[in-house]
């Protein structure tokens, strides 16, 4: 390779067109070619392992398209739940060796968007409702995976908080909250890991798109937030590239091939500046200078390696919400009767970008077989099909009086959840309700494994006594399970976001899905556990809940403070005879404040191992910093003066004991809300940001809709498939460009004939220029 600065100077000397020939990716997965001796960076999905496309260049953006094979981790709402920084690294470390083998330069994720309500048809890809957690879990991922010389998108930049028009939606939101809650993972990520991309978002804030939004990529991102690297849109998401560019946009992806004339027209009406390009073709440059420089390319992965290792990042992660009676855990030598497809055909892993093909799904009850434990297994009813097997459940009736435990294996079916739409509502499928309700009546010593992306409400909660969940674990969920069911791992995840009592009582229940495209967020900083506590509802489930076979007694706590952070000191002892691992959580509050604030609200946390009936000193510190809120009026964040209360808590609702501390600040300006403006979004004249729905009003609209959702229903019923079917109606016309169906110029006529200009249109359609 040459001298860095050699590159520079050749990058420079490109002519216009070959600079803006390097605005887009080559293909759907790759860079442009920069220089002759360095080699494009190639990407793929994502967070969960290797989603690698080896589908020809036509099919490689079709969603059904064939990947190698990878181990498939659990997904982020599952590893989030270990509050475990450490076990985050070791996953990032494993994806990125495992890219580094593949010839992979750069891994499309983690995704740390903030759960603003569990109906989000992508919460199973995210960490968390709270901001601090999502943001250190996110760091701690990232630093794994580059340790290898491997790349890390950060995604989606930003607000990106629900699936329904997900492209064209705009998130209406107060700055406190933008920033306080929605920016803050960013931030955390940025300062401690320094991803080498992140990638924006589809939707807009407050009506600019964020491709577009030179307050989020510019001001904040780069000159507030010190971002470095470079900014990669999400597959589609750009409406005007001159514009994003102009904004601070430096790759589109997968890349809409837009005539060199619209770049040329653009540049001579001073919508972005030559200038422009070319910082982002620096910044490409590093990226792909970087991703060149020397990697362990030889490795070899051994997937039976991670296959296990994606075994103990589930258990280490799953939660035990319920424990009556400590009917956990079971003996080897206990009779089990296990009820329910989801034991032998887990549902492991979400559908959209992050799906992958994987190595080995473990079944439940080949594992039991080979730890040559005694089970009876009847599958009573199909949920895939709902048919009920009267013959299964006779007999299912009966051995639930002969046996001792029961386990039965419940999951929320694929197609409620999923990238592209989001859920109507929380319900759980009334047949596996029912059927473990029945079962209850006649022995109530069940233990349910709940396989799910997020949130559901659980009708039979209170007839069971055990519930373990696993969300979607990854395709050792079944391992993992069978390790803390019978003993060999002692649970310890907590969970990362509150489970609700129903779907009324959530933060943006009023305005999360609705059909507008203004989406407002007036729940402001309310959300997920910050809103259960100020308004005082219950939940199911809070917040940081998740119990162990193990109990624990904390003392000597004690808070200090140095000139940069806060320190808090206490003993933990585990005084059972289990060993096993405790996660401890710090919270602090302002009781008395001049703004609005919420109560406790997370600021550190950790995890530690003790041997049963072992005792350790622990000592926890974050950041004073970390105390800040943004005060609109100032314009900046401070730190408000005064009085704070730093308190380890059990969860977010159960206090365990606290200490004040007194804060030297300032006085905050903003005392209120800043309430959200109603704004009418303007439908008409359409452009390419309109959605197939919008257009869907006039004959041309009409015509379109009609012959897509014709080819899209001719497809299979497969998860992937539902994807594109619910969400068609949402894509803008762009996206048909941009995803290679057919070409800009012909997307812009259909936006013209629908704006009656028929004449420039068929124009555009006949010539294609
Ligand atoms: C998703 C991204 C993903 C990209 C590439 C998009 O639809 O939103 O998360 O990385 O596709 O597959």
């Amino acid at each position: 390779m040459k001298k860095y600065e050699k590159y520079e100077e050749e990058v420079r000397s490109l002519t216009l067109k070959e600079k803006v020939k390097l605005l887009t990716g080559a293909s759907a997965w790759s860079t442009g070619r920069i220089a002759e001796d360095l080699e494009p960076v190639k990407m793929c999905d994502g967070p969960h392992g290797l989603r690698k496309v080896t589908s020809g260049r036509k099919k490689e953006l079709d969603i059904s398209s064939t990947t190698d094979v990878a181990v498939c981790f659990p997904t982020a709402s599952l590893t989030a739940c270990s509050f475990d920084e450490e076990l985050l690294y070791l996953l990032g470390d494993t994806i990125g060796k495992e890219a580094l083998a593949k010839k992979i330069d750069l891994i499309l994720g983690p995704g740390t968007n903030i759960k603003r309500s569990p109906l989000g048809g992508r919460n199973f890809e995210y960490f968390s409702e709270d901001p601090i957690l999502s943001g250190k879990l996110s760091a701690a991922f990232i630093k794994g995976v580059q340790n290898n010389g491997v790349g890390t998108s950060l995604k989606h930049f930003c607000c990106n908080n629900q699936e329904t028009k997900r492209f064209v939606y705009s998130a209406q939101i107060n700055e406190r909250a933008l920033r306080d809650i929605y920016l803050k993972p960013f931030e955390i990520a940025i300062e401690e890991s320094n991803p080498s991309t992140i990638m924006c978002s589809y939707n807009k804030v407050n009506g600019v798109q964020v491709s577009q939004n030179k307050y989020l990529l510019t001001n904040i991102l780069r000159d507030e937030f010190k971002f470095k690297g470079l900014v990669v849109s999400d597959w589609g998401a750009v409406d005007s590239r001159a514009s994003a560019c102009a904004s601070g946009l430096d790759l589109e992806m997968p890349g809409m091939k837009r005539p060199f004339s619209y770049f040329a027209k653009a540049l001579k009406n001073g919508e972005f500046k030559e200038e422009d390009i070319e910082k982002s073709n620096d910044r490409l440059l590093k990226l792909i200078y970087d991703s060149n420089k020397k990697k362990d390319r030889k490795l070899e992965t051994n997937y039976d390696k991670d296959h296990l290792l994606s075994s103990k990042i589930a258990a280490e992660s799953m939660v035990l919400l319920k424990n009556d009676n400590n009917i956990l855990p079971l003996n080897k030598k206990d009779n089990v009767l296990v009820i329910g497809n989801f034991a032998e055909k887990p549902r492991y892993q979400g559908n959209g970008s992050s799906r992958i093909n994987p190595y080995h799904i473990d079944s439940f009850l080949d594992i039991l077989a080979k730890d040559k434990i005694n089970y009876q297994y009847v599958r009573p009813y199909d949920s895939k099909t709902h048919e009920i097997n009267m013959v299964q459940k006779t007999k299912c009736l009966a051995y639930a009086e002969d046996y001792k435990k029961i386990i039965i294996f419940a999951a929320l079916p694929g197609k409620f959840e999923s990238e592209g739409y989001d859920r109507r509502n929380l319900n759980f499928s009334d047949l596996q309700t029912n059927f473990i309700n029945e079962i209850a009546q006649i022995n109530n010593n069940i233990v349910v494994v709940l396989q799910t992306g997020s949130p559901v409400i659980l009708p039979f909660v209170n007839n069971v006594k055990g519930l373990l969940l696993s969300y979607l674990g990854g395709e050792a969920t079944c391992l993992a399970a069978k390790d803390i069911i019978f003993g060999k791992v002692n649970p310890s995840g907590r969970l990362a976001e509150t489970w609700p009592t129903c779907l009324e009582n959530t933060p943006a229940f009023s305005s999360f899905r609705n059909d507008a495209e203004n989406v407002y967020y007036d729940e402001d900083i309310y959300v997920g556990y910050r809103f259960y506590q100020t308004a005082n509802i219950p939940s199911l489930f809070p917040f940081g809940h998740g119990l162990s076979y193990s109990t624990f007694v904390y003392s000597n706590y004690k808070v200090d403070k140095n000139d940069t952070e806060i320190i808090v000191n206490f003993t933990i002892k585990n005084t059972s005879k289990y060993d096993g691992k405790i996660v401890s959580l710090i919270f602090a509050n302002k009781s008395k404040s001049e703004t609005y604030r919420c109560g406790p609200e997370l600021k550190a946390f950790n995890k530690i191992f003790l041997k049963g009936n072992e005792e350790k000193e622990v000592s926890i510190k974050f950041p004073i910093k970390y105390l800040n809120i943004y005060d609109e009026v100032l314009g900046k964040y401070i730190i408000e003066d005064g009085t704070y209360e730093i308190m380890l808590m059990e969860n977010a609702e159960k206090e365990i004991c606290k200490e004040s501390i007194n804060i030297e600040g300032v006085a905050v300006s903003q005392k209120n809300m800043t309430q959200l403006v109603r704004k009418e979004v303007q439908k008409y004249p359409f452009s390419m940001n309109s959605t197939f729905s919008d257009i869907s009003r006039t004959l041309i609209g009409k015509i379109i809709l009609k012959i897509s959702l014709k080819v899209v229903n001719k497809m299979s019923d497969t998860d992937e498939m539902q994807m594109i079917k619910n969400s068609i109606n949402d894509q803008p016309i762009r996206s048909a460009a941009s995803f290679g169906l057919i070409s800009y110029n012909r997307a812009s006529a259909i936006v013209d004939i629908a704006n009656k200009h028929y004449f420039k249109g068929l124009r555009k359609l006949i010539f294609n220029h």
